[in-house]
């Protein structure tokens, strides 16, 4: 028995932020990040869209990118203050992430962030409040999935919380406000998306709801991403739209290990932490190469492959061409092919791999892998992925 969950209405199109005007409620609380929906005039929008709704309003402003459990902390407790019971949130993942993390601490405030790591684990919510999601990026679908990742710094590590609880009530998927990415978040967040679609669509819980849809964003990412990339507006809003369907894919059929090493090497280095969308740009080939050494999944990435127009039949060559088409992007988006081209140090490498690799094969999206792998393997793919060397294991 399996369960197919999404928000109930997705609001989409360029203006559908207009949507705000017709919400029923009380009060609404904003949660919002640094400075980039405040300076493109979306949040005063948003807030005064709310007041037009009738909705009294406050503002959660400043989220970080890689949200702490302390501004989680923080949230909950002006919610507890406020008592809203909208909470909405714009912004890229972060913000709309630790939104998601608040509203748990709001409606049950002695949770402990301990229980609500255990994937599934969380609390019925919806007792006080309601959510809305509204992207400014186009890649971690956070508006319609039952994810959020929340980072401890103390343990420098990030914990992905999973919950069909958290999943937004209404997602607003509004071009107009991802318009604005620069072009390396654009290339980021895209790759991020590109890796969503491909691990849900090999993971052991694909499924007949959820395969379309990840096809269907692999197709848009190679096709518009590099259009994007470039500012092509058309380009961005199918761009938009595709890592919401990867989110929709994922959030039913679950990740791999190209996140669950991107979840623990994004605030490993003292070197800066590891934008989570290049993470996953780098390391996605090398995940292919492992997990194709398993026969079904080998034959669900030909299958990606002869959906983007791969030639011929022969699983090997159309794998080699998938791996080809990712790499191309990598290289016109100038993501480095290798962690130390990325700029970790050997030394610090070498000394912190083996932990790395026993935290990332306990991450939350490893279960999910379509090849097991232990920690001695992950520690091998890790070396391959630092230095760039085959993956013959
Ligand atoms: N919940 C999920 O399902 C899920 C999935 C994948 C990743 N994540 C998490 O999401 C986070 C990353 O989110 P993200 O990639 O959306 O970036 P982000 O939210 O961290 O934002 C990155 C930067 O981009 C700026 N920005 C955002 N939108 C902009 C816009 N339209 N124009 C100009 N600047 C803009 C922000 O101000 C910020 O400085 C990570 O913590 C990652 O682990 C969550
Ligand atoms: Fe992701």
């Amino acid at each position: 028995m399996a369960r197919f969950t999404i928000p109930r209405d997705i609001y989409f199109g360029r203006g559908s932020l207009e949507n705000l005007k017709d919400i029923k409620g009380k009060r609404a609380i904003v949660v919002v990040g640094g400075s980039a929906m405040q300076k493109f005039g979306f949040l005063d929008k948003t807030v005064s869209y709310l007041k037009e709704a009738g909705l009294e309003v406050e503002t959660f402003e400043g989220v970080e990118p890689d949200p702490s459990v302390e501004t989680v902390k923080k949230g909950a407790e002006q919610m507890q203050k406020f008592q809203p019971d909208w909470i909405v949130s714009i912004g890229g993942g972060s913000p709309i992430d630790a939104a998601k993390a608040m509203w748990a601490f709001y409606e049950y405030p002695d949770t402990k962030f301990e229980d609500l790591i255990i994937p599934f684990n969380f609390p019925e919510l919806r007792q006080k409040a309601k959510f809305i999601a509204i992207p400014s990026t186009s890649g971690t679908a956070t508006e319609v999935t039952a994810f959020s990742v929340i980072t401890d710094y103390e343990k420098g590590i990030k914990y992905p919380l999973a919950d069909f609880n958290i999943t937004p009530d209404i997602a607003i998927v509004d071009p107009d406000i991802a318009d604005t990415m620069p072009k390396t978040l654009t290339a980021f967040t895209g790759m991020d998306a590109l890796t969503h679609a491909h691990e849900a669509f090999v993971s052991l819980f694909s499924s007949p709801f959820t395969d379309p849809v990840a096809l269907q964003a692999i197709k848009t990412v190679f096709t518009d991403l590099p259009a994007a990339y470039e500012g092509d507006k058309d380009a961005r809003e199918a761009l938009h739209y595709a890592q919401c369907l990867a989110g929709i894919a994922f959030s039913n059929a679950l990740l791999g290990i190209v996140h669950s090493l991107a979840h623990k090497t994004g605030a490993a280095f003292s070197t800066g932490h590891v934008p989570h969308g290049e993470a996953n740009a780098i390391y996605l080939p090398y995940v292919i190469k492992y997990n194709a050494k398993d026969a079904r999944a080998k034959t669900r990435y030909a299958e990606i492959s002869k959906f983007i127009g791969g030639d011929g039949d022969d699983e090997d060559s159309l794998l080699a061409q998938l791996i080809n088409k990712i790499e191309y992007l990598n290289t016109i988006f100038e993501i480095p092919k290798t962690l130390k081209a990325f700029g970790v140090k050997e030394d610090e490498f070498k000394e912190k791999v083996s932990a790395i690799a026993i935290n990332a094969v306990a991450d939350a999206c490893t279960g999910s892998n379509p090849r097991p792998i232990d920690a001695a393997n992950m520690e091998k793919l890790l070396n391959a992925i630092y230095y760039g060397t085959e993956v013959d294991f």
